[in-house]
């Protein structure tokens, strides 16, 4: 049976099942991120009720080797689900007297306007999960204004994709342990049209170091044949993803070069002609330096949970770099957001915006374009609801004010 006839067949089973039926065949449940409550039927993505009911459509629809790419964390995966979580810690201290006959989700973000305060973050290579890929997520993009990062190892070109979003879009960057591909991918992205350079500071420990058990679990019960798309079975994104076509990629061995000092960073923001973001700082003390040594932005980032086991979800790194950064530039966050209301808590606590990674997934390989807009659209209600609720009409009036730490008084 192919996948879109997989699904909707399971389309129309009532959500529980579905995800009660869904792979997981090697004895250890797969980590979600929450068991969908509802037992309606879905048969479109706008009958989704919860970001998180998308989770078990995208896993039924998705052979077990790119689900579980997609789930996984590091290790037990335990700051994967720490960084859900851990917005259960934080409470919001609704205030009452105040005119919300006119609510407000816009903001301006470094001289745009954004309808509302989240963005795609970066996926790579998201034909595992769909057909369309980036194009769907960035026609999704397109029809509900939302800014769109992508990652080094897309699986459509950065051309293409800014075609699709009638808009720039901020390239990711993995600048690889070879400056001259470095120097190269800068260029490239800077000439396509890339309005920012994200550099992830957060992978040193890759192929053959990182443990990311989940996805080779779920590997072993695949029994398609990798080979007939991954040639050779390799799996590294600089043999195959659009920006890396065409350069000499002979030297290179790692994604994040092993000497990333802040010294590279000086080296890398001097080629870098426009902004520069710094993404996966979780330390006001590296914030600190890389706004220092030129970052534009940084994301507070731990990669949703898939690059080390420290047990500290991104959420609970806000404060420290926002105390940091001292509105010299925005900081964005990333992790466990899955709902309005976590989005409202990560601004009380500071943060400018913030991005969303495995959400737009689970909506593309459920529905394709259809299922990322209705993740947005989820997320849109939500954010209105909760300022509606707590009083705060435009997203300035969110402040620490709104928020309260688990136990702690007013
Ligand atoms: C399958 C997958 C691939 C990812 N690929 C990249 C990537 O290429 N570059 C990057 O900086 N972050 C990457 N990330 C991390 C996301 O940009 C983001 O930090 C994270 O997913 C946010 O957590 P969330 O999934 O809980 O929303 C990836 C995440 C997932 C789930």
């Amino acid at each position: 049976m192919k996948r879109r006839e997989l699904l909707a067949v399971g389309a129309s089973l009532p959500l529980m099942a579905w995800a009660a039926e869904a792979p997981g065949r090697d004895g250890k449940p797969v980590p979600t991120s929450g068991a969908p409550a509802a037992a309606e039927a879905v048969h479109r993505a706008a009958d989704v009720l919860d970001v998180r009911d998308f989770e078990p459509l995208a896993r039924a629809a998705l052979p077990p080797a790119h689900y579980g790419y997609l789930a996984t964390g590091i290790d037990d995966d335990r700051t994967l689900l720490r960084n859900e979580a851990a917005f259960s810690e934080y409470e919001i201290r609704s205030h009452r007297f105040a005119d919300m006959t006119h609510v407000d989700t816009a903001q301006n973000v470094l001289g745009e306007r954004w309808p509302m305060p989240v963005y795609l973050s970066a996926v790579s290579s998201l034909a595992a999960f769909h057909p369309e890929a980036e194009k769907a997520v960035a026609r999704a993009a397109q029809t509900r204004g939302a800014r769109m990062m992508l990652s080094s190892g897309s699986s459509t070109s950065l051309e293409r994709v800014i075609a699709e979003r009638h808009a720039p879009v901020w390239q990711q960057l993995y600048p690889t342990d070879d400056w001259s591909v470095t120097k190269a991918m800068v260029q490239r992205a800077e000439a396509a049209g890339a309005d920012a350079i994200v550099l992830t500071v957060d992978g040193r420990a890759t192929a053959g170091v990182r443990n990311s058990e989940t996805l080779r679990r779920l590997a072993r019960v695949d029994t398609r044949t990798c080979t007939n798309c991954h040639a050779g079975n390799r799996h590294d994104m600089w043999l195959k993803a659009p920006l890396f076509a065409g350069l000499d990629v002979s030297r290179v061995s790692a994604l994040v070069p092993a000497d990333l000092t802040i010294g590279w960073l000086d080296r890398l923001r001097h080629i870098v002609r426009g902004r520069l973001f710094v993404k996966g700082i979780v330390t006001g003390e590296d914030a600190a330096l890389a706004v220092a040594h030129g970052a534009d932005a940084v994301i507070v980032s731990n990669h949703g949970g898939r690059n080390e086991e420290t047990l500290r979800a991104s959420i609970d790194c806000v404060a420290e770099v926002v105390a940091a950064v001292r509105g010299r530039v925005p900081v964005f966050v990333d992790g466990g957001v899955r709902r309005g209301t976590d989005v409202y808590k990560a601004l009380a606590l500071g943060a400018t915006a913030v991005g969303i990674g495995r959400p737009p997934c689970w909506g593309l390989a459920a529905f394709g374009q259809e299922g990322v807009e209705a993740v947005l659209d989820l997320y849109a209600r939500e954010v209105k609801a909760i300022m509606m609720q707590a009083g705060t009409p435009t997203i300035a009036a969110i402040t620490s004010k709104a928020l309260l730490r688990r136990g702690a008084s007013a």
